[in-house]
């Protein structure tokens, strides 16, 4: 697939030092939507689930945020197919959930499972090593501690170069921060959900990558009538972009990985990189924002 030489990239985005020494890109491709419905099988066209991942690379997304329980499997396993070896890019993945059907997510954090599903991430993904490697959910059943350790220890067993944890609050971070280096948080964020602010602005201060996952609100933002849809006419974009731009603004730790499964709305999602809103274009959508979310 080609693109025009014009078409706006990721690297517009400006870049963030992951663990402080991957640098990637801040706008990157959040790859669960590559699958079947409620996250469950295989997409119902792979062929464009295929050429939506091979496009990733050419608009200059460089970072990739998976997971084994993607399908599962499937999004890691359709990831190495279309882009193995991964020149130049960073490729996240997740682990410690298990699936029992479409939108069943059950967490398992005993180590030896842990263990298993670092190991076997590595050989679907076809690397020596995970890059960023994340704690999928906290099993509230396992001693947290016997998580983090099993964690620490496979870093130290170089499986893994940097720790992620998903959906934390700042004690659990910084319990985590006593067996490994926190690199990222990715929690549930957009404009109109902030229950993670104050998660935000510890990531800020400690320079941690925050990933907001939900970044479009599965789409809802991008519908119509959202409150995103002025801003959107004012600044000749769509909602969608705007959410986005919103979102990378609001903090220099900011990573969207925004999903999708259609080239078209990957190409609009990494146009949003070119968007600058003024100040008092931001605040507005702030506080539209939180309005919306209370
Ligand atoms: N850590 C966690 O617990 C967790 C949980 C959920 C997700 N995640 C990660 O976060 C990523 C993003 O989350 P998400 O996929 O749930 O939410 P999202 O990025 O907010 O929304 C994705 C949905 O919006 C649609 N969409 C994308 N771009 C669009 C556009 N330009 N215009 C209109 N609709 C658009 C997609 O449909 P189309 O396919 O039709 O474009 C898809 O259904 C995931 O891919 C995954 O990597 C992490």
């Amino acid at each position: 697939m080609t693109i025009s030489t014009t078409h706006p990239t990721a690297a517009e985005s400006g870049t963030f030092a992951v663990g402080g020494d991957l640098v990637v890109n801040r706008l990157g491709f959040g790859a669960m939507r590559v699958t079947g419905p409620g996250i469950w099988g295989a997409p119902a066209d792979p062929s464009r689930a295929r050429a939506t991942l091979a496009l990733v690379p050419e608009l200059g997304v460089n970072y990739i945020d998976t997971a084994d329980s993607y399908g599962p499997f499937v999004s890691e396993d359709l990831t190495r197919e279309v882009l193995h070896p991964y020149p130049g890019l960073v490729i996240a993945t997740k682990g410690g959930l298990t699936r029992h059907g479409p939108n069943k997510w059950l967490p398992v954090g005993r180590p030896e499972y842990l263990r298993q599903c670092v190991l076997m991430s590595m050989r679907r993904l076809g690397v020596d090593r995970i890059d960023l490697w994340q704690l999928h959910r906290i099993d509230a059943r396992v001693p947290r501690d016997e998580q983090f350790s099993a964690i620490a220890e496979m870093q130290k067993d170089g499986l893994i170069r940097h720790v992620g944890l998903s959906e934390v609050n700042v004690e659990e971070i910084e319990a985590a921060q006593r067996y490994f280096t926190v690199a990222t948080v990715q929690n549930q964020y957009n404009l109109v959900d902030r229950k993670s602010e104050a998660v935000l602005d510890y990531c800020e201060r400690q320079n941690i990558g925050f990933i907001p996952w939900f970044p479009l609100a599965a789409g809802k933002l991008s519908e119509p009538g959202s409150v995103l849809s002025a801003a959107a006419k004012r600044l000749n974009a769509t909602p969608s972009q705007v959410a986005l731009a919103w979102t990378l603004k609001r903090s220099k730790v900011m990573l969207p990985i925004p999903g999708t499964s259609s080239p078209e709305h990957l190409r609009e999602n990494v146009a949003a990189a070119t968007i600058e809103l003024s100040d008092e274009e931001f605040d507005a959508l702030d506080g539209a924002g939180k309005l919306v979310g209370e």
